[in-house]
């Protein structure tokens, strides 16, 4: 049985006092979540007092990116083992808005991601196609690029670490969710392209999350399909009382 994992993707929003503040909240909220895994993903300067505020609560802290080199002359940049010491668990990697306004390629999603894995952080990587591309009949191949990109070089145990998070761009922050089916084919495609080449157990075991508008009122139907462990959450996770509830789906059967 893979574990759900709900996760918040603050994005660029709140100062450090206002998440500091806000993560306080939660961790009274929902900070003794154990059947869920909770996971907040700050900007990297509210790291620290997120962490701070989340002490003694079950809730797990990400960050948003990281750079691949370990050290060095990278002005600007953040490293796997800096993030590893603030107490992070996950780091998102790939995502559109770094695809779309960075230029992020595959390529330096594998670096990132093996550079995450050699420091014992867990990756979370996004996937997803643009509407055109969508319509163009190419959702499947485009994410088999990505997939095929960001686990290049790996081995199977390796991958048992990653989580994927397929997020299509046309539904992210526009209110326009996939719907479960919609959903559900892709991320049944996902761990059918893992089981090819990892095989059935890393296959099965690899949690694949969804992410585009996801909130209170759509997170029950999509936490029903089979091959959906869990969401991504932009937008809806800024609020306590709609993160709380995404957090708390309805369980069906
Ligand atoms: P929204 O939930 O705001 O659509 O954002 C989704 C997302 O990009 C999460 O990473």
């Amino acid at each position: 049985m893979r574990q759900a994992l709900i996760a918040g993707n603050w994005k660029m929003h709140k100062t450090p006092s206002e998440a500091r503040a806000f993560a306080a909240e939660l961790a009274r909220e929902i900070g003794r979540e154990r059947e869920t895994e909770v996971v907040v993903a700050p900007p990297f300067v509210s790291l620290l007092p997120v962490k701070e505020a989340l002490q003694g609560s079950s809730i797990k802290l990400a960050a948003q990116d990281t750079f691949w080199e370990m050290e060095g002359a990278f002005t600007g940049e953040v490293s796997p083992p800096m993030l590893k010491e603030v107490g992070c668990h996950y780091v998102i990697v790939g995502h559109s808005e770094r695809r779309t306004h960075f230029g992020e390629s595959d390529e330096a999603v594998n670096k990132k991601v093996k550079a995450l894995l050699k420091v014992g952080l867990r990756p979370i990587i996004c996937v997803g196609e643009r509407l055109e591309q969508r319509e163009a009949g190419q959702t499947f191949s485009v994410v088999k690029g990505q997939v095929e990109g960001a686990l290049d070089g790996l081995g199977a145990q390796e991958v048992s670490e990653v989580v994927i998070a397929y997020e299509p761009v046309w539904a992210i922050g526009t209110g326009r969710t996939a719907t479960p089916q919609q959903a559900s084919e892709v991320h049944a495609y996902i761990r059918g392209l893992l089981k090819e080449a990892f095989g059935e157990e890393v296959a099965e075991g690899v949690r694949i999350l969804y992410g585009g508008s996801v909130k209170p009122d759509n997170i029950d139907d999509l936490m029903a399909e089979a091959d959906i462990d869990g969401a991504l959450v932009g937008g809806a996770s800024l609020k306590v009382d709609s993160f709380s509830r995404i957090v708390r789906f309805r369980r069906s059967g």
